[in-house]
C-alpha cells in the first residue's frame, strides 16, 4: 500500500515552495521507506526551487537529513527496520571506474530509488540529490542509508547527510590537513565552519578564519578558528600572510564558490600549498591567474565534491566524535523548525543569519 504524508514540493521556477501530500511507494528490490526525524535546510534546496539546477520540476525538496528505516524492499541487507539511519547522495555502485580503482568516494554511478515518489494525481516528483526528505517519510536506494549511533541527536546528525560533511571532508579528506598544518577557511558560513571544525580535528596548529561578518567570525571561533580576518576591513592575503610568519597557509579552503574568493585562496597558501574548492560556483563565473603562478607557486589546486566522503565510513565515524564531545554538531544547528516553515529558513539562509535551520519531524 503506498503511503499518503506530508512534504515540502517547489512546483515551478521562482514560486515559493508550498505543502502537498506526497504519494510514497512501498520499498522494491533494493530500496528502502524511511521515517524521517530531521533534515537541514541546504542552499543546493533553494538552488532547486530557483531553477538553477535543472528543469524537472515539481521538486520535492530536502536532502540533509537522518530517520529510522520503515520498512526495505527485498534483497536489502544492510539496514532494515529500526535501524537509525543519515542519508546520503553517495550510494556507490561498486563497477563504475573510480569504484573499480578502490577510490568509491568518486563514484561516478551512485544508485538511487528506482520507483517514483508522486503527488496525487500521479504528477511524479523529482527528489532534490535523488533523496527528498521534507517529508514525513521518505523512498530512497538503501545505499543511501548510513546506519549510525542512534543515540545521536537526529537534528545534529543529519547535518553530515550534506553540507557538515562538505566541509568536514574539504579539510580532512580533500585537503589531507594533518598535524601541525596552517589552514585558511574563506567564507564561514556552515560549510566553512565545518572545514574549521575538520581542520582542528586533524589536528592543524594554525587555523584562520576569513569572513565578511563579525558574527560568522565569532562563530568561527568557537568551532576552533585560532585567528580571525574580515575581509571587509583587512586584506585577506596579507593577513594569512602575517599570521603564517609570511608564508601563507599550507591549506587555504574557499567555502563560498565565487572567483574573487578563490584568488584570495591561491594567492594566501604557502609555496606547495593546496587550495580545495568546496563553494560550489555558478554557470557564469570564470577565473584569470597568471598561468606562471600556477606553475611557480607549486601544490595543488583541488576541488571536493560533498568533502569526498565515504558515507560508511566517514558517517559512523564523525558520529562517534561527536558523543564524545570532540566535534560539536550541535553548534551549527542554529534553529529547529516545522516542515510549514522551510520558505522562511530560505530567507533566513540568504539574509546570512543561519548556519543551520534544521526541519524536525
Ligand atoms: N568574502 C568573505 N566571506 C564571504 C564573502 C566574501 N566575499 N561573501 C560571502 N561570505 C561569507 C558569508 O558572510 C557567509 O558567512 O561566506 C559565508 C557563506 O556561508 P553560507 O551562505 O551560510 O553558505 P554555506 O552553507 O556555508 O555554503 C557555502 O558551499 O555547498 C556550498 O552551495 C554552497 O556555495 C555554497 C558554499
Ligand atoms: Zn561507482
Ligand atoms: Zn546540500
Amino acid at each position: 500500500m503506498p503511503h499518503e504524508v506530508r512534504g515540502v514540493v517547489a512546483k515551478s521556477r521562482g514560486a515559493k515552495v508550498s505543502i502537498e501530500t506526497v504519494v510514497v511507494p512501498d520499498p522494491g528490490p533494493g530500496e528502502a521507506l524511511v521515517n524521517i526525524q530531521s533534515c537541514g535546510v541546504c542552499h543546493t534546496d533553494l538552488h532547486y526551487r530557483e531553477g538553477g539546477i535543472n528543469d524537472d520540476f515539481p521538486f520535492l525538496l530536502g536532502h540533509e537529513a537522518a530517520g529510522i528505516v520503515e520498512e526495505v524492499g527485498v534483497g536489502v541487507t544492510d539496514v532494515g527496520p529500526g535501524d537509525f539511519v543519515i542519508l546520503n547522495w553517495r550510494a556507490v555502485c561498486g563497477e563504475c571506474r573510480a569504484c573499480l580503482r578502490g577510490r568509491p568516494w568518486y563514484c561516478f554511478e551512485t544508485h538511487n530509488a528506482t520507483q517514483k515518489m508522486t503527488l496525487q494525481d500521479g504528477t511524479e516528483l523529482s527528489p532534490a540529490l535523488g533523496i527528498g526528505a521534507f517529508v514525513e517519510k521518505t523512498l530512497v536506494h538503501a545505499g543511501q542509508c548510513t546506519k549510525v549511533d542512534p543515540a545521536a541527536s537526529p537534528a545534529a546528525a543529519g547535518l553530515l547527510g550534506c553540507g557538515i560533511m562538505a566541509g568536514l571532508g574539504a579539510a580532512i579528506n580533500t585537503g589531507a590537513v594533518t598535524r601541525g598544518d596552517s589552514v585558511a577557511v574563506i567564507g564561514c558560513g556552515g560549510v566553512g565552519d565545518a572545514a574549521i571544525a575538520g581542520a582542528a580535528l586533524a589536528g592543524a596548529a594554525k587555523i584562520i578564519a576569513v569572513d565578511v561578518d563579525d558574527r560568522k567570525l565569532e562563530w568561527a571561533r568557537g568551532f576552533g578558528a585560532t585567528d580571525v580576518v574580515n575581509s571587509r576591513e583587512t586584506d585577506p592575503v596579507e593577513a594569512v600572510r602575517a599570521l603564517t610568519g609570511g608564508n601563507g597557509a599550507d591549506v587555504v579552503i574557499e567555502a563560498i564558490g565565487r572567483p574573487e574568493t578563490y584568488e584570495q585562496a591561491f594567492y594566501a597558501r604557502d609555496l606547495a600549498g593546496t587550495v580545495v574548492l568546496v563553494g560550489v560556483p555558478t554557470p557564469d563565473m570564470k577565473i584569470e591567474l597568471p598561468l606562471l603562478d600556477v606553475f611557480g607557486r607549486g601544490g595543488s589546486l583541488k576541488s571536493s565534491w560533498y568533502g569526498d566522503c565515504l558515507p560508511s565510513r566517514d558517517f559512523p565515524m564523525l558520529v562517534d566524535l561527536y558523543r564524545q564531545g570532540r566535534l560539536d554538531l550541535d553548534g551549527f544547528v542554529t534553529e529547529t523548525i516545522g516542515l510549514d516553515d522551510v520558505e522562511e529558513a530560505f530567507a533566513k539562509m540568504h539574509r546570512g543569519e543561519v548556519l543551520r535551520s534544521v526541519v524536525l519531524l
